[in-house]
């Protein structure tokens, strides 16, 4: 079991949330682990990341529990007789108190009627939830508290931001080795295992299932079946879990030979600069939607100096017509989930009042808020030739206006999918790019290739 050195960062924490509540009690259990097939066969445990943001340990089947008055209370489950046979001796409970602070209490006692809840991730404890309060856990009756965890963690805290700069440093290795790992005849499957093992040496995992593909076309590709082949761009959207659930989240696409085609390395030109744009504008005050809407126009900006893209750059912007090939959000919120808080819907990514559009260029921004310091987000742009967008008939007419097909054939045969993604935080100036040492220029990730 990973106990925190120091519990004093989650109790302010607690503090904060208890102050948030104004005297409504409150229940935030961390979820149980789930079963695979048969009872001893579990899928890896993962606590609730509201649990390990208030408590500092992933205890599963654990509670923490919130009074009228605001006194936090951990409700524990009793191990069972012959649990120390196979997973060794648990920590008593008051060992377990006293490293986080909290007075300890047996599930048994565990009365939760009227409380606030928040979600857990496992369906059997949300089948207790719902049992015990008589509503879905999380829905509107729980509004209080869920806004009140998403003001606390939208916002990093020191630890938070100690615990993204740690989840960086992984994630930059790993980037590293996979680029090192990589040349022509690689199997995508040797390319993530270096990446993963490089944050395995350092006690991490993966913060989500990692994406390394010559095929970054396809935008969340979680097989792995190709040789790696001279002239193909390899993906790998990567990112380390630090023990303690902190999450990193990067992008980069480099050439399998070492060298950028001509074509190649102008589209990844644009590209970056679109991202550099983005993370430049990622300053207190600026609405998020600005970002992607900054990253958009200068990728539309770049696709016509290319000779893709036809028209007044804004004027194909007003018209979704870059999203033909960049049809995401620029990123979203990072932090101990690596789409952070997204278990709440929209209610962390969009500040209230607002929604999310039903425009093609903007249907899939997972993020609308203004910026704050202390906030964590990802700037991910990225140029893609899907298929089932190019070729499909709702798209059409855009494409008969805006692109011009002897640009698109040509390049279609060189370039599938190309983005580039780093974690940034805010501050009360520059941004500070936390993946910043992950090579990024075309440049730099030619040389780190098979290095
Ligand atoms: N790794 C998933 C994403 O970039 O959103
Ligand atoms: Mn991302
Ligand atoms: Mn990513």
């Amino acid at each position: 079991m990973n106990l925190p050195t120091d519990s004093s960062p989650f109790a302010a924490r607690r503090a904060r949330l208890a102050a948030a509540l104004g005297g409504r009690s409150a229940w935030i259990p961390a979820g149980s682990p789930v079963s695979r097939n048969y009872p001893a066969a579990l899928y890896p445990y993962r606590a609730s990341s509201h649990f390990l943001y208030l408590v500092g340990a992933a205890l599963p089947g654990a509670h923490l529990v919130f009074d009228e008055r605001g006194k936090a209370a951990l409700y524990l489950p009793t191990p069972a007789d012959d649990d120390a046979l196979w997973h060794g001796e648990t920590p008593a409970p008051a060992a377990i108190g006293e490293a986080l602070g909290l007075r300890v209490r047996p599930t048994k006692e565990l009365s939760v009627d009227g409380m606030l809840t928040v979600a857990a991730p496992d369906l059997a404890t949300r089948q207790k939830q719902l049992a015990h309060l008589g509503h879905e856990p999380g829905g509107a009756e729980d509004a209080p508290l869920l806004d009140a965890l998403v003001s606390l963690r939208a916002v990093h805290d020191e630890h938070a931001l100690a615990g993204l700069r740690r989840a960086a440093e992984g994630t930059v290795a790993a980037h590293r080795a996979g680029m090192a790992a990589t040349r022509p005849g690689a199997t995508e499957h040797e390319v993530r295992t270096a990446m993963v093992a490089a944050m395995s040496q350092r006690g991490m995992g993966t913060a989500y299932r990692p994406i390394v593909s010559v095929h970054g076309e396809v935008l969340h590709n979680e097989t792995y079946p190709n040789t790696c082949r001279a002239g193909d761009l390899l993906l790998a959207d990567v990112g380390a879990e630090t023990h303690d659930g902190w999450a990193g989240d990067v992008t980069r696409t480099w050439p399998v030979s070492g060298s950028f085609t001509d074509a190649q390395r102008a589209v990844y030109d644009v590209v970056l600069a679109s991202q550099h744009r983005a993370i430049a504008k990622c300053t207190a005050g600026t609405r998020y939607r600005d970002v992607h809407l900054e990253a958009s126009l200068a990728l539309a900006e770049g696709l016509v100096e290319l000779g893709l893209l036809r028209g007044e750059p804004q004027a194909i912007v007003d018209a979704d017509a870059h999203a033909l090939f960049f049809p995401h959000g620029v990123g979203h919120l990072i932090g101990l989930d690596v789409h952070d808080m997204e278990d709440l819907g929209d209610r962390a990514g969009y500040a209230p009042g607002r929604a999310r559009s039903e425009r093609f260029g903007l249907g899939y921004l997972r993020l609308d808020r203004d910026l704050e310091p202390g906030m964590a987000v990802t700037i991910e742009p990225g140029f893609y030739m899907v298929p089932a967008i190019l070729d499909h008939e709702r798209f059409r007419s855009l494409r008969e206006e805006y692109v011009d097909e002897k640009k698109l054939a040509e390049l279609r045969g060189e370039v599938r999918g190309i983005r580039i993604e780093d974690d940034v935080v805010i501050t009360d100036g520059a941004p500070e790019v936390l993946t910043a040492a992950a090579p990024k220029t075309a440049d730099a990730v030619e040389a780190a290739v098979g290095a």
